[in-house]
């Protein structure tokens, strides 16, 4: 059991500068969330903001009362009544101050995060803060010999820009508290950031031993993609190895020089930092980024230390799902339109609309998903896990491999995911996670039957 109130603080992000943010808890990111698998998780969550919150545990499978649903608001405690908060949605469950999600974690290890994703307004309201992680731990993961402890590090990877009084500038962060949707139409790309953020510091160095560390990496920017590699590389040995993916562990190890990750996509790594001379200092550089937002970390290696961990050439068990399982392939094209008479984002031609399912699979039916797209759109679906089965129509990529809950869509690429809907009946959605995107539109309803 958890007790979580969303609300208005200050934090001292950049060093002297007091950013006001809207914080689980007060703090940006929320506090961490440790959970076992299969022991039900309930989190209450409070709202002391003043405007509706939503909150979902993105990678969890959740019954659908408990996934936040874009129109299931907690409206803040006071001055906002049911039935003024601008949605017509009969099906949605409304609360007033507070809520009760209830998580029972029927899945493996793996990082989660929750975050709000209140329709229209997921952008603006992620980005003055409201993420927090969600770590979910079993006892086949517990057995292997990976680092662990303070050799275990969550990096929460952020982007954002300050205005000259300290505050985030949003470009519309001013109006985020009227219900206009569309707030952020002039930005096509999403909302970028020029300072990189490490669990809410910029730039941060941590100090480490010269050994291995496990850094479980999420992307929880809006809109920024990363590829991150290490500076210097290595002098022997591989930068990054890839021990699991969005949903927990891979079934062997990967070795990778770098890592691309899009918003909300997970990647857990094994660096060894054993590799460096003592006294090194190793920085995590983003290749996609330039000038402020080239540089994301650095650790310096501090001393030696015993290293008694390994990473076993056999991780885990996946079931691999095969094409001649799926009962039906589905297409689904992301691509930019109008929705009226402005700019938007949409999914097979349409935007967001509330009670129109896009999709109902029948529980326990193996499906493929094919998406196409025009530009760059990191594709996420809730309730399930998927194993990408083609890439551009080859085979996937490098880094496709595990279970995933998002999949990033290159430009004109068309990837096919497989899943099977095992879970829970009820709706619930899936959307480009470019949270501008998803604000614009491009977000769908399924429901499993
Ligand atoms: Cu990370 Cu629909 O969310
Ligand atoms: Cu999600
Ligand atoms: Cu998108």
């Amino acid at each position: 059991r958890y007790e979580i109130t969303a609300r208005q603080a200050e934090a001292e992000i950049l060093p002297g500068v007091r950013t006001p943010i809207w914080g689980y808890e007060g703090t940006f990111p929320g506090p961490t969330i440790e959970s076992r698998r299969r022991r039900t998780t309930v989190v209450r969550h409070r709202n002391d903001l003043p405007v509706p919150t939503v909150v979902h545990l993105h990678g969890g499978r959740t019954p659908p009362e408990s996934d936040g649903y874009p129109t299931d608001l907690v409206l803040p405690a006071r001055g906002w009544r049911a039935g003024h908060h601008g949605m017509h949605d009969p099906d949605a469950v409304i609360t007033q101050g507070s809520r009760d999600y209830t998580f029972p974690l029927e899945q493996r290890a793996a990082l989660l995060w929750y975050h709000d994703h209140r329709m229209d307004f997921t952008g603006p309201a992620v980005y003055r803060g409201l993420a927090g992680l969600h770590i979910v731990r079993d006892d086949e993961e517990d057995a292997l010999p990976l680092p662990r402890g303070d050799r275990e590090l969550p990096l929460v990877i952020t982007d954002r820009s300050f205005a000259a009084d300290g505050t985030f500038s949003y470009p519309s962060l001013d109006r985020s508290l009227t219900r206009v949707p569309g707030v952020t139409e002039a930005y096509a790309a999403g909302v970028l950031g020029d300072v990189v953020l490490v669990n809410g510091a910029p730039w941060p160095v941590h100090e480490v031993s010269a050994t291995r560390h496990r850094l479980r990496v999420l992307n929880a920017s809006n809109a920024r993609r990363y590829e991150l590699a290490l500076d210097p590389p290595p002098p022997a040995g591989a930068a990054f190895v890839q021990i699991g993916s969005d949903g927990g562990l891979l079934v062997a190890p990967r070795e990778h020089r770098t890592i691309t990750l899009a918003p909300a996509e997970r990647y857990d790594v094994v660096v060894d930092f054993g590799a460096y001379p003592v006294g090194t200092e190793v920085t995590v550089v983003n290749l996609l980024g330039a000038g402020s937002t080239r540089d994301v970390m650095r650790f310096r290696v501090a001393r030696a230390e015993r290293d008694d961990t390994a990473i076993p050439p056999r991780l885990s068990e996946v079931e691999q799902l095969a094409r001649g399982q799926a009962v039906v392939t589905r297409d689904f094209a992301f691509t930019s339109g109008r929705i009226g008479n402005r700019h938007g984002w949409l999914i097979g031609g349409r935007a967001f609309e509330i009670g129109h399912a896009a999709a109902r699979p029948r529980l326990g039916d193996v499906e493929i998903w094919r998406f196409v797209t025009d530009l760059h759109h990191p594709v996420h679906l809730h309730l399930v896990n998927f194993q990408v089965l083609s890439r551009g129509g080859r085979p996937p990529g490098p880094l496709d491999g595990g279970l995933k809950d998002t999949v990033d869509l290159g430009p004109g690429e068309a990837v096919e995911v497989i899943t099977r809907f095992d879970g829970y009946r009820g709706r619930y959605v899936f959307h480009c996670h470019n949270a501008e995107h998803e604000d614009m539109g491009m977000m769908a309803t399924f429901e499993t039957v």
